[in-house]
């Protein structure tokens, strides 16, 4: 039997973002802890972290955040940034304030351009996020595009050749599959994440891309009730999708 893993009350807590260990001592004394409708009045007590914790530990009559090793899906709206280089919103601005004072922080999974939008994970697992970016994956995203100019009939087979080299690179672009869906638009699903890979692909084409949204990562597409700039925790069935296509 593998045996669960037990932390420390103010250190759980503490890791979620809640507050300081020493702030996380007083309220449990002041009994706004409670497991299982108990009052945990301890803050060294080494709690079992069994995925049922997340109900039955409450904090000021919340339930318990997620735990760490969780992964979430984004609706990315325009104009919002991934980078803490750049200019603009934060996607991390998205998420619930003591999400982002999380230890292990939560971070986007790749990237998306501030002028993308879609579907963008997060996660707090290290090990999810290169299993999702790994080049030997070959997690496919699909892309939808509008384009300046009409699709010139070519497109499609320049993608697929495997052999399209983008500017400033020296290693040729694996096959993607396009699909057609209107004289200036197109689905486009590629297979790794290069810099602006969609865009570049698009002017290597002798083309550009006036507006471009990520519709799917894997067999996991982003649910049509889903917001932009809303949020959603990934379900074992999600992760299942991600992976299933690769
Ligand atoms: N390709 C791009 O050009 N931009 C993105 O954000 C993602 C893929």
């Amino acid at each position: 039997m593998t045996k669960v893993p037990t932390a420390r009350l103010d250190k759980l807590l503490a890791n979620l973002g809640y507050a300081s260990r020493r702030e996380i001592q007083l309220l449990a004394k002041n009994g706004r802890i409670r497991l299982d409708g108990e009052a945990l009045v301890r803050a060294d007590e080494r709690i079992r972290l069994t995925p049922d914790l997340e109900t039955r530990l409450v904090v000021d009559g919340e339930p318990l955040d997620p735990l760490p090793g969780f992964a979430l899906m984004v609706h990315k709206p325009l104009g919002v940034t991934c980078s803490h280089k750049e200019a603009g919103p934060l996607v991390y601005e998205l998420l619930p304030a003591r999400w982002r004072r999380r230890d292990p922080a939560i971070s986007t999974v790749g990237r998306l351009d501030k002028e993308t939008s879609g579907l963008l994970l997060m996660t707090d697992d290290g090990a999810l996020l290169h299993r999702i970016i790994s080049p030997n994956r070959h997690v496919p995203k699909l892309y939808r595009a509008h384009l300046a100019r009409p699709l010139t009939g070519g497109e499609g087979d320049l993608f697929a050749a495997g052999t399209l080299m983008l500017e400033g690179e020296d290693k040729p672009l694996k096959p993607a599959e396009l699909t057609v869906v209107g004289p200036q638009e197109a689905l486009l699903q590629v297979h790794e994440g290069r810099y602006h890979q969609v865009r570049r692909m698009f002017a290597a084409a002798g083309n550009h891309v006036e507006a471009l949204h990520r519709e799917a990562i894997g067999a996991l597409a982003l649910p049509a009730d889903l917001a932009p700039g809303e949020i959603r925790r990934l379900t074992q069935d999600d992760l299942a999708a991600i992976f299933a296509a690769g």
